[in-house]
């Protein structure tokens, strides 16, 4: 795959964000209506919606061929493509629901499964991720003319018990032990801290960025995703599944990290897994460790 077409793509997919960012900026704070959509606490607005349209208007008049996968509007396009753009227009919904200003657009280009272009767009800290397989990674601002561009590189921070960490919870942790709070709660006792932000294209790409050292999580889907991965391993960090497998957007589970604290945080991930069924209540692992 040519660098030419892997830069056309990127130069769409931010013109694509920066529409969904400024609808996003547009209902800021100004939402009639939040509806849950099946799950509880899972949010859509009409920010959501607006921003998909804007997003999808641009894609696909640029590539009418491609495939789409939209949070909002599912699949769409020709199943035979290699090409499939993985759109999340609102990434932080609850965040966005309540004037928390922690939300992307995120959108990655999938091409034979594998993440090679990805843009997050933070419309409320004016900050645009960018990047592209083989052509690095940015993050620049306004007026997102290339001047302000700069290179985005992961952390240094080469110990587990140095490290800033960051993780989410899906919408199932009702539903299910395996709900990510013991692993929250290990990680918490091991590091400097654990975040929990609200937007994982954001997560991914402030570990791009070197802001924190890794991030973990479980139930997400290839939108939250694809984006944030081009970014984290263009910046220099790996990604991979928790036991450092090779990466499935699939099964929804990712450990990205700036590369030095893969294997400890892996380990760590696998260290819970073992000792959740000894210890099902969360309190005593921690006390146990
Ligand atoms: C959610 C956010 C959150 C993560 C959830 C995602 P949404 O996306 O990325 O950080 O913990 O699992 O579903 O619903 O705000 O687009
Ligand atoms: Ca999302
Ligand atoms: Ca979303």
């Amino acid at each position: 795959m040519s660098e030419t077409f892997l830069a056309d793509c990127l130069a769409v997919a931010t013109e694509a964000a920066l529409a969904g960012g400024k609808i996003l900026q547009a209902h800021w704070g100004n939402l009639a209506n939040v509806e849950e959509k099946g799950r509880s606490g899972d949010l859509v607005t009409i920010a959501d919606k607006e921003s998909e349209a804007a997003v999808l208007t641009i894609l696909q008049s640029h590539f009418p061929d491609h495939e789409i996968l939209a949070e909002e509007s599912g699949r769409l396009g020709s199943s035979s493509s290699p090409y499939l753009w993985a759109i999340d227009p609102l990434d932080g919904t609850t965040n966005y629901a309540h004037q928390y200003p922690f939300s992307a657009v995120s959108i990655g280009l999938l091409v034979q499964g594998i993440p090679q272009v990805g843009v997050i767009f933070d419309p409320f800290h004016h900050e645009l991720f960018a990047g592209a397989t083989g052509l690095g990674a940015t993050v620049s601002h306004p007026p997102f003319d290339g001047a302000s561009q700069k290179p985005l590189a992961v952390s240094s921070t080469s110990a587990l018990p140095n490290s800033l960490l960051v993780t989410g919870f899906a919408y199932d942790r009702r539903e299910t032990l395996d709900n990510n709070y013991a692993e929250f709660c290990y990680l918490t006792h091991l590091t400097q801290g654990v975040r929990r932000a609200g937007a994982a294209a954001i997560d991914l790409a402030y570990v791009a960025c070197g802001r924190l050292d890794g991030y973990w999580e479980r139930g997400l889907s290839p939108w939250d995703l694809a984006a944030g991965v081009v970014l984290v391993r263009e910046a220099g960090g790996v990604v991979t599944a928790y036991d450092q497998s090779p990466l499935d957007l699939a099964t929804g589970r990712i450990l990205a990290t700036n590369g030095h604290i893969h294997t400890p945080l892996s380990q760590a991930l696998a260290d819970v897994e073992a000792y959740r069924a000894a210890f099902p209540d969360v309190r005593d692992f921690v006390i146990a460790r």
